[in-house]
C-alpha cells in the first residue's frame, strides 16, 4: 500500500511516513476502534485502496483518510468502486455524512473533479492550510439522503 501510494506522485514524503504510521496503529489498535483500510485486488493483485473512520466527537460524521489507486490503473473505475464500497460500508454502520480533506494544488485538480463527480459538494476552503498558497479544500456528502 506505501508503494502503491507513493507511486501516484502526488503524496509528499512525509505523508508516506505518516500513511506507515496509520497503518501500523491500524494493526496494532484501531481496526477495533471502527476504524477501516479496504484494498481492492484485481487478479490478486491489490490495485488500490481506502481508509476511513467515524469522528467520534462527531454524531455520525465520518472522514474518508486516504485513497489511492495505482497510477497505470487510474481513470478506469477503481476509484469509483472503491468510494462506492466506503459510502455503502459506511451507510450499513449508520453514518450520516462522508467528509474527504484534499487540496488545491493544481496536482489535485484530478482528485478534486473525482469527489465532484461521485456527487460529494464542496463545503469549504481553508486558505493556506497546508503551505502558503496550498489550500485545504473539504469535500461533504449525505450518506442518509
Ligand atoms: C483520485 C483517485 C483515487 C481516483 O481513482 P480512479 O480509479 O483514477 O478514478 P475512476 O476511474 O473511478 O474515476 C475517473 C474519474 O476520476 C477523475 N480522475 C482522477 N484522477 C484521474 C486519473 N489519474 N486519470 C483519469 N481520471 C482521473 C476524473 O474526473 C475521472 O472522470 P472523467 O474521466 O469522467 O473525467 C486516483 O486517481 C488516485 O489514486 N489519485 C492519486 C491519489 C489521490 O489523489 N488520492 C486522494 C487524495 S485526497
Amino acid at each position: 500500500l506505501l508503494e502503491l501510494t507513493a507511486a501516484t506522485g502526488v503524496f509528499r514524503p512525509h505523508e508516506i511516513d505518516t500513511l506507515r504510521e496509520v497503518l501500523a496503529d491500524y494493526h496494532q489498535e484501531n481496526s477495533n476502534l471502527s476504524h477501516v483500510s479496504v484494498s481492492l485486488e484485481h487478479d490478486g493483485v491489490v490495485v488500490g485502496f481506502a481508509y476511513y473512520a467515524p469522528d467520534s466527537m462527531t454524531d455520525r460524521s465520518w472522514y474518508l483518510y486516504w485513497i489511492a489507486v495505482d497510477p497505470g490503473l487510474q481513470g478506469r473505475g477503481a476509484g469509483s468502486t472503491l468510494l462506492r464500497h466506503v459510502e455503502n460500508d459506511i451507510r450499513a454502520r449508520n453514518g450520516r455524512l462522508l467528509w474527504i480533506e484534499t487540496s488545491s494544488l493544481p496536482t489535485y485538480d484530478p482528485t478534486r473533479r473525482f469527489y465532484s463527480r461521485q456527487g460529494y459538494e464542496q463545503a469549504a476552503v481553508l486558505r493556506d492550510y497546508y503551505l502558503e498558497g496550498d489550500d485545504m479544500v473539504v469535500f461533504r456528502k449525505r450518506l442518509d439522503a
